[in-house]
């Protein structure tokens, strides 16, 4: 079967399409045949190097989310789900792939009218946004700014947070253009990468903020009182060493910073809001943003694109 993998870490250049044995699924394993391949940021970090080692050695097939058909069980899984298509979740590598290995345990049916592409988008990126949201504690009728909005797990915090009843949604974003798709899925207010933007509202209740970096201090300021700021991502690395100053100078607002990782949330609930979520969008009432639809063989192209920052949503691979 056809593969990429990453010959050498560093640059998109050190991916490379080859052909290897297909897998054999081992116990409480299943093999899938491939429709379509999620591009994650993990995939580009791993794809770097930077989190080499840990079982993560050139010559990795990086992919951690896939969705298909099951064309094999291992032993101990139920022969019922072979021909079922399904979502899985393949760990950290594995899913730049024609056949694909998961876990049964971290595999989900696909509901009838939800494509493999829009699973793959959905994916987990959404559940993350559930529930960085329910981690602030978000209700309806409050102000939600989305620091990162045009990335795979900001495009879904906004439209839950619309569609959870926010009286504003406000993002982050670097240009005009993707303002206008951010405005499109539900939010209010565009903003640019400082936060400033016409009208922005004075405070905000929750801040789901997936950058990190220098400026989270100046964000973490523009809560309102009680507000809370979750950390889901560092884009822009961590924020700096006084950060637990700027913390401390404005607890007479009562502020609140956590941070979050789906890591701590229990499978049957992540399965539950991923089924709920997936209804939802064949129904047409969630939006997957898929930003581009390319060849498995053109995975490099996909991550030099996201390396520049041309993406909005998420880069699928199709076998
Ligand atoms: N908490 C969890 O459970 C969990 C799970 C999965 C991933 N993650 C984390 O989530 C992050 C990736 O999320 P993602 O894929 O949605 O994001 P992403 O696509 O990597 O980035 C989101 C957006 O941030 C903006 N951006 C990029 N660099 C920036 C900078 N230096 N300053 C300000 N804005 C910048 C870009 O939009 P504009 O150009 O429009 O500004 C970009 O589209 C990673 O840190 C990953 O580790 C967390």
């Amino acid at each position: 079967m056809k593969v990429v993998v990453i010959q050498s870490f560093g640059s998109p250049d050190g991916l490379a399409v080859t052909d290897i044995p297909s897998p054999v699924p081992g116990p409480g394993q299943v093999a899938i045949a491939t429709e379509a391949i999620g591009v994650g940021g993990v995939d580009a970090m791993i794809r770097r190097g930077t989190i080499a080692g840990v079982g993560i050695e050139e010559g990795h097939v990086p992919g951690s989310e896939v969705a298909g058909i099951v064309t094999a069980v291992g032993a101990g899984v139920d022969t019922s789900w072979t021909g079922k298509r399904v979502w899985a979740f393949t760990g950290r590598g594995g899913g730049y792939a024609e056949q694909a290995l998961a876990s049964v345990e971290e595999i989900l049916p696909l509901p009838a009218g939800l494509s493999a592409a829009d699973a793959v988008t959905l994916g987990s990126s959404g559940m993350v946004a559930h529930f960085a949201l329910a981690h602030a504690h978000f209700a309806a009728g409050e102000a939600v700014l989305v620091r990162g909005a045009a990335g795979s797990i900001g495009v879904m915090a906004v439209q839950l947070a619309a569609r959870g009843g926010a009286r504003a949604v406000a993002v982050t974003t670097s240009s005009a253009e993707r303002g206008a798709r951010l405005s499109a899925l539900g939010a209010t207010h565009v903003l640019d990468r400082s936060g400033a933007g016409a009208d922005a509202p004075t405070g905000y209740d929750v801040i789901i903020d997936i950058i990190s970096g220098p400026d989270m201090p100046a964000f973490f300021d523009k809560l309102a009182p009680n507000g809370r700021m979750v950390a889901v991502g560092a884009v822009a690395g961590f924020p700096p060493a006084d950060f637990g100053a700027t913390m401390l100078a404005s607890f007479v607002r009562s502020l609140s910073f956590a941070t979050f990782s789906a890591d701590t949330v229990a499978l049957p609930d992540r399965r539950a809001v991923q089924l709920d979520q997936w209804a939802a969008a064949s129904r047409g009432d969630l939006r997957a943003v898929v930003h581009e639809s390319l060849p498995l063989e053109k995975a490099a192209l996909a991550h030099r694109k996201m390396d520049e920052g041309d993406v909005f949503g998420r880069f699928v691979l199709i076998p």
